[in-house]
């Protein structure tokens, strides 16, 4: 298995230091080492050693050099990242991404292409890092009839959110620190305007569902306007502030529905998803007949990335050796469900408000008028 990687930012160098670290590992499971043959990177990385790698600058030549046979995209983005894709698949390699706004953008057309190609294209790594969810909706869950997936998946927000519940940080501090410790995306509104999260709830209904990817018709709110106040409210009333991804299947007037929504929720302290903290993700499905599940990893930092690109280039090179692995669909292209997704503004849930008045008599007879 001849492996191009692109990009050494700080998911493709842990990438390649981890392929280094833990080589006599992956060999022993494998049968065989996993070396890359090539990097595209426009320029070099402090965070990692290619000396002994051929490096090109140009991406677009991996994708098209007969010599690959697996292209591991870690560019990011939806521009290159995109032509970069799918110029491998469409040149017959196998493609391993983290990149979860192509996937959630793109997947249905990169999928197709995936399955016109007769390639693999998994993407561990887009969603929720460290715990392997696509693994386990598309094989541990594969016997099961998915209702809900409820859950923390974006990391910087989970870290915001308990920073500013626990310690006291101010919004824009924690937010500092979720950069340094490379828990946000290279844009941070992507964060902290529900978008992230958006894009893996898109991919999760789709695999869980066995339905399109429909990521435009998310309804996508962030932690951007939650202040500190909101977060001691909160506490007063015995909830903690989780910014969460809902998708569900919703039955309305006798027509089934998918609804799918991110936004900050008020979430009864006793409960095991309003105590994760820090940058972990927490996943509950709710299966028939499994019923309840729960997962909890960390959902963001090159290890746990750097962790699920590996998986999948593994789970790739033992498919080259016989192995059947899942569609990238989870359920076959040609057997999907299609379901509507529910519009956003039809969605009906309990809000908090908080209202800044003048403290003074008649002012709440106002507000319940
Ligand atoms: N910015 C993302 C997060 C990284 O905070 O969850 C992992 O996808």
């Amino acid at each position: 298995m001849k492996i191009g990687l692109c990009g050494v930012g700080t998911v493709g160098s842990g990438v390649v230091n981890l392929l280094n670290n833990n080589a006599e590992a992956i060999a022993q499971r494998l049968g065989e080492p996993v070396q890359l043959s090539k990097v595209g990177a426009r320029r070099d990385s402090d965070k990692c050693d290619l000396s002994s790698l051929r490096v090109v600058r140009n991406v677009m030549d991996i994708a098209t050099d007969p010599d690959i046979d697996l292209l591991v995209e870690l560019i990011g983005g939806t521009s290159t990242a995109y032509d970069l894709v799918k110029t491998a698949l469409a040149s017959h390699k196998h493609v391993v991404t983290a990149n979860k706004a192509l996937i959630a953008e793109h997947g249905e057309e990169l999928i197709h292409l995936a399955q016109e190609n007769r390639c693999m294209l998994r993407f561990e790594a887009a969603v929720a890092g460290g715990i392997p969810i696509i693994d386990i909706l598309c094989g541990a869950l594969a016997a099961n009839r998915i209702q809900q997936i409820v859950g923390i998946i974006n990391g910087t927000s989970n870290f915001i959110l308990s920073s500013m519940a626990k310690e006291g940080l101010g919004f824009d501090d924690a937010l500092g620190v979720a950069k340094q410790m490379g828990y946000a995306e290279s844009d941070p509104s992507f964060d902290i305007e529900g978008i992230d999260a958006a894009h893996k709830l898109a991919i999760l209904a789709s695999l869980a569902f066995g339905t399109p990817l429909d990521y435009f018709n998310v309804a996508i709110e962030g932690i951007a306007g939650v202040d500190a106040q909101d977060v001691k409210y909160a506490h007063k009333l015995g909830y903690s502030i989780k910014h969460l991804g809902i998708a569900r299947l919703h039955r309305e007037n006798n027509k089934e529905l998918i609804q799918m929504r991110v936004h900050p929720a008020l979430i009864p302290k006793e409960t095991l998803i309003a105590q994760i903290d820090g940058a972990t993700n927490a996943l509950m499905i709710d299966a028939e007949p499994l019923e309840r599940s729960v997962y909890i990893g960390q959902g963001a930092g090159v290890g746990p990335t750097s962790s699920a690109v590996v998986a999948d280039i593994i789970a790739i090179a033992r498919a080259g050796k016989g192995s059947r692995v899942y569609p990238p669909s989870a359920f076959q292209l040609t057997m999907r469900n299609h379901i509507e997704t529910q519009a956003a503004e039809d969605i009906v849930t309990s809000n908090y408000l908080r209202l800044n008045v003048e403290d003074k008599p008649g002012v709440l007879a106002q507000i319940t008028a």
